[in-house]
């Protein structure tokens, strides 16, 4: 017995710990309840009865050193883990860490949105399968206009005429068809036209329409509303100008031009040369299209536009093919990482 406690008291006298996980080792192996001492306090009951005190000294001060030991060894990890953490350079860089971005369309959708919404215009979206009624003749489309054409319109199914929407004007048809005025609101989408693919063009693309519908509403009203779009849109400097031009569901009808923010308007390859870009169609609802929708154009008057957002996105970022959008390259779109 006497040689056992000498050799586990060399033992106990010899451990080295580097690791807190070797101090933990130590109080495991021999101060747990079924470690290396205690079990030893256990045969103690084996001893006779005049060695008993000896023996009761020796197994004490064993049991005293083991634990001043696993003090020590403790001590000694923790420091030097409190060493390692001061060795830490907090004024290294961080490691770069990958987010994600959000593709250049939403980008600018998102900021369309909250300048329409800021004048209290609120967001409804519409159906992206829409019928011929919707898409064409609320809008005033005359029978055989063009724009129903084979050529323009992806057709679902026919008679009934069931089409992929070519534009976000339908949204304000159904808009109209289940609220009275007053009406303000913006529809966001995606539209579909039977068009070749080419840098220019493509047969899918993103529109936001507005609609503003109540008493006494005019040109006028229509005029303010956009050039404060283009200044918040653009920046307070842009200056804009209206021209003349023709839609089914319109009347007057007008396009309207942004000054070329890229040259200020004095000619640059964006404006190509005109010093004006061309960002939307516009005009005041036509009374047909009012009545289609049950809302009396002799009480009511109403303005509408459409805005074209990948062009305007193409615009904003100097982007000059448009399929770059639909490619989903990551080269392309991680450059968008810091625009919200
Ligand atoms: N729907 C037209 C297009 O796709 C854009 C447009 C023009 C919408 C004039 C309107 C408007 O609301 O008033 O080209």
């Amino acid at each position: 017995m006497k040689d056992k406690i000498e050799k586990i008291q060399a033992e106990i006298e010899a451990y080295r710990a580097e690791q807190p996980e070797q101090a933990e080792a130590f109080r495991l192996k021999y101060l747990t309840k079924k470690g290396v001492i205690p079990s030893l306090f256990g045969e103690f009951k084996n001893i006779p009865p005049e060695q008993k005190k000896e023996f009761g000294k020796i197994l004490n001060g064993l049991k005293q050193k083991a634990e001043q030991k696993y003090r020590e060894l403790k001590e000694a990890v923790d420091r030097k883990s409190d060493q390692l953490t001061d060795d830490i350079d907090l004024t290294l860089p961080a490691d770069f860490m990958p987010t994600g971005s959000r593709h250049p369309i939403s980008i600018v959708r998102n900021q369309m949105i909250d300048i329409f919404k800021r004048i209290g215009f609120t967001v409804y979206t519409g159906p992206e399968i829409e019928d011929d009624w919707h898409n064409f003749s609320a809008l005033n489309f005359v029978e055989d206009h063009p724009a129903r054409d084979m050529q323009d319109t992806f057709f679902i199914e026919k008679d009934p005429d069931i089409l992929l929407r070519t534009h976000t004007s339908s949204a304000q048809i159904r808009a109209m068809q289940q609220t009275q005025p007053p009406i303000r609101q913006i529809y966001p989408g995606r539209v579909f036209r039977n068009e070749a693919i080419s840098a220019r063009s493509h047969c899918i693309f993103h529109q936001i329409e507005g609609l503003y519908v109540d008493e006494n509403v005019s040109f006028v009203d229509l005029k303010q509303t956009l050039y404060y779009f283009a200044k918040e849109f653009y920046g307070q400097d842009v200056q804009v100008r209206f021209r003349p031009s023709y839609f089914p569901f319109t009347e007057p009808s007008a396009e309207m031009d942004v000054s070329c923010f890229l040259c200020g308007g004095k000619g640059c390859k964006i404006c190509k040369h005109t010093g004006w870009v061309e960002i939307l169609g516009c005009g005041m609802v036509d009374p047909n299209v009012l009545s289609n929708c049950n809302i009396n154009p002799e009480k009511y008057t109403g303005f509408a536009f459409g805005i074209g957002i990948e062009r305007t996105t193409m615009v904003k970022y100097q982007i000059e093919d448009i399929r770059l959008f639909f490619e989903n390259d990551v080269r392309f779109l991680e450059q968008f990482r810091s625009v919200v």
